[in-house]
């Protein structure tokens, strides 16, 4: 039997391309191999936009578009969206139970989401009992598969290895092993930088989204950080020190691609214009399939709509099996 993988994503709308090369292109080759099952995690969203969901479907929508697009393929991994999987809720209920309040408040990502809210609001900032939760949310939905391994990037190691512990926990307090101490899985792909230098974020403005046109990622592209030192086009520019165009580069174009680039940047043969100009051509000839996929999506929601559903139907059909087997061990009535 194939081995079993959950993950999940916030419903933050339209994703860039951090997403996608960070964590979808990875998703797409782990669908072959393994049982997948991919949740737009709408509650954890609601943890922090609890008062901010007017975009909430829309922004669902946006995000398996981008996952389809991307090529999820909905006949081999499970799409499914968390909220339409209450058996997770009521895992969720069992698991808080058992976990100790000290094992939520270490969560380092907590902190930092308290920071977040409390720009947001412009006030202090209190972080509700929802929001305290977020980990073991997170560690009922990957025990509601019962997975195996959850492929997750750095900044969410920590909530999988809370996951093994409670998972643990549970197996002790109920005298089982029924529940299997999931694994991260780590993507070893490297982490594409905003147009600025910074983290690539939709809140940051530095960002080329999937779904951007030719014409907008090409304009993107045309702000995109260079070699500062390098003023005039006949300077010789240094690549190594060109702080996105030249990562960008070496993440889009063929080897040969960026030997000719590096070749033609220290000669001053290039400039930085051009480079550019050239780089958002190969980034849209990247994009170009997917790009066309998502517009067919964008065009048909109700197919999108359907594969959300049977999705869903799918995972709350697996959900139940464990939760019949958890109600058990627990022994509830
Ligand atoms: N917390 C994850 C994030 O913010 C999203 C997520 C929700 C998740 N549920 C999950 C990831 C289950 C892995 C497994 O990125
Ligand atoms: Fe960067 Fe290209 Fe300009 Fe060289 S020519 S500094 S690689 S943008």
């Amino acid at each position: 039997m194939k081995q079993k993988i959950m993950s999940g994503m916030r419903p933050t709308g339209k994703l860039h391309l951090g997403h996608y090369l960070g964590v979808i292109d990875n998703w797409v080759k782990l669908q072959d191999e393994y049982d997948c099952y991919f949740s737009v995690a709408d509650w954890h969203a609601l943890t922090t936009k609890y008062d901010k969901t007017e975009t909430m479907k829309q922004d669902v929508l946006d995000v398996v578009m981008d996952w389809l697009a991307a090529g999820i393929n909905p006949n081999k991994a499970t799409i499914y969206v968390q909220s339409l999987v209450p058996e997770t809720a009521e895992l969720h209920i069992y698991l808080s139970m058992i976990t100790p309040q000290n094992w939520v408040e270490r969560d380092p990502t907590l902190k930092d989401m308290a920071k977040i809210l409390k720009t947001k609001e412009g006030m202090a900032s209190q972080i509700n009992y929802g929001l305290m939760g977020y980990p073991v949310l997170m560690t009922a939905d990957i025990l509601t598969f019962n997975a195996d391994l959850v492929p997750v990037g750095i900044d969410q190691v920590a909530h999988v290895e809370l996951t093994r512990d409670i998972a643990r926990r549970f197996n002790y307090v109920y005298n089982t092993d029924f529940f299997k101490e999931p694994q991260p899985k780590l993507n070893n792909c490297s982490l594409i930088c905003g147009l600025d230098g910074n983290k690539m974020g939709k809140s940051f403005n530095n960002d080329i989204k999937i779904s951007d046109s030719e014409e907008v990622t090409a304009k993107k592209i045309m702000t995109a950080i260079t070699d500062r030192s390098r003023i005039k086009k006949d300077d010789p520019g240094h690549p190594e020190e060109c702080e996105v165009a030249f990562k960008y580069w070496k993440i889009f174009g063929t080897e040969e691609d960026v030997a000719q680039t590096r070749c033609e940047c220290e000669n001053a043969q290039r400039g930085c214009a051009d480079c550019k100009r050239k780089l958002g051509a190969k980034i849209n000839e990247r994009m170009k399939e997917i790009r066309e996929r998502r517009r067919y999506y964008e065009e048909h929601p109700e197919i999108v709509k359907q594969i959300i559903e049977e999705g869903s139907a799918k995972a709350r059909t697996e959900a139940q099996k464990i939760l019949a087997e958890v109600r058990k061990l627990v022994r509830m009535y």
